[in-house]
């Protein structure tokens, strides 16, 4: 059996990491590498009908997190229908998600010649709810490729956005672009590091997860049946089942292998049976089909130090926030002072502190 498989929508992923669209996935070597790789299925750069004007330097990372100003791809459509996707085909091991942007005109040019290279069609909506009808029921009418409509984390009412999108025929979400806009400054040069529109950049990597996360689980819980691809800050084996969950069913991931090279991929999926193991998690099939309890499991007590396992590091004595934690020989709890908020236990190096998680 194979414990990593994922089938979706009538496609079997051999299993659930994918690439983000992305700088990485943008030409033909590029895509070929992940034709090659361990991961479940490939995904493309976001094709428009021109290539994109990019203003340069367009990608830093900065304290773990990425910024970037990207658009779509550099490279025009004609391109990828006389180039980079048939030559793709002839090898092609995997599913392939084809991202196409972003307006019902650019659709109704560019879906016909890409539909048959794609198992889906991933197309990023950076507008509120007003041209989302036309825009999905434009690229929905021009193909029966199923269609997942990839949100912005800026998008607040994004339960209704989805309402939307699948009422006028998208079969599927992915959740979540890069989130912004930020900025990144350099302090030597006095400026921006690089911007767009008075210094707008916009952000990715571990830094996003949390708000991902939060995405998948809320429209996991309101459509319990949706096919849902988990981005955004993805960047270990652990982060992957965490998000399958909290409600995916694929999970993709960029970011994380800008900072930490693109070995990450296989790694990750190399890494996956072992945490699976530890965590009891017989398959991601499995995984699935199990529901996330909304309600925090803590025990909401006051800390219980192991003095056996404490190694006298004073790190919950510094952080405490009520300085309930004093070291005197041994890590003491001040009952009067603590307000078993959790943050000890949940940062002991050795964890030698139970009883509030
Ligand atoms: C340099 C860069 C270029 C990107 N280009 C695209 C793109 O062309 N189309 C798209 O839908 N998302 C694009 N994204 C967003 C990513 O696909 C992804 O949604 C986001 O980075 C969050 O995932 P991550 O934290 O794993 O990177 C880009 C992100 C980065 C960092």
């Amino acid at each position: 059996m194979n414990r990593l498989k994922v089938t979706l929508l009538n496609k079997e992923f051999k299993n659930p990491l994918l690439p983000a669209s992305g700088p990485t996935v943008g030409s033909l070597h590029s895509l070929k590498f992940f034709n090659e790789n361990q991961v479940g299925g490939i995904v493309t750069k976001t094709i428009r009908i021109e290539g994109a004007e990019v203003h340069k330097p367009c990608i830093v990372e900065k304290n773990k997190i990425i910024h970037n100003t990207e658009l779509w791809s550099e490279l025009p459509l004609k391109k990828w229908v006389d180039d980079i996707l048939p030559n793709l085909k002839k090898e092609l091991k995997k599913p392939l998600i084809v991202c196409a942007g972003y307006t019902s005109d650019d659709f109704k040019i560019s879906i016909p010649q890409l539909k048959e290279y794609a198992d889906f069609f991933e197309v990023s909506t950076h507008y509120g709810k007003d041209g989302l009808k036309e825009l999905v029921s434009t690229i929905t009418s021009l193909t029966d490729v199923p269609v997942f409509v990839k949100l912005s984390p800026h998008i607040q009412d994004y339960l209704s956005f989805i309402a939307i999108a699948i009422e006028n025929g998208a079969k599927g979400i992915v959740a979540m672009n890069s989130l912004g806009p930020g900025a990144v400054i350099d302090l030597n040069k006095k400026s921006v590091t690089i911007g767009v529109n008075e210094g707008q950049s916009w952000i990715s990597g571990p830094a996003i997860k949390p708000v991902a996360l939060q995405r998948v689980m809320s429209i996991r819980a309101h459509y319990p049946d949706l096919p849902i691809i988990a981005c955004g800050g993805v960047s270990s084996a652990e982060d992957v089942l965490e998000f399958i969950l909290a409600g995916a069913d694929l999970v993709q991931m960029l970011s994380s292998a800008l900072i930490k090279g693109r070995q990450l991929y296989d790694q990750i999926i190399k890494d996956l049976p072992r945490i699976m193991d530890q965590y009891d998690i017989e398959s991601i099939e499995a995984l699935r089909k199990t529901s996330l309890s909304l309600t925090p499991q803590g025990l909401g007590g006051f800390p219980v130090i192991d003095h056996e396992q404490c190694i006298l590091c004073s790190k919950c004595v510094n952080i405490c926030p009520e300085i309930a934690m004093m070291k005197d020989g041994h890590i003491l709890n001040d009952q009067d002072r603590c307000i078993r908020c959790g943050l000890c236990e949940s940062s002991c190096p050795t964890q030698a502190i139970k009883g509030v998680l």
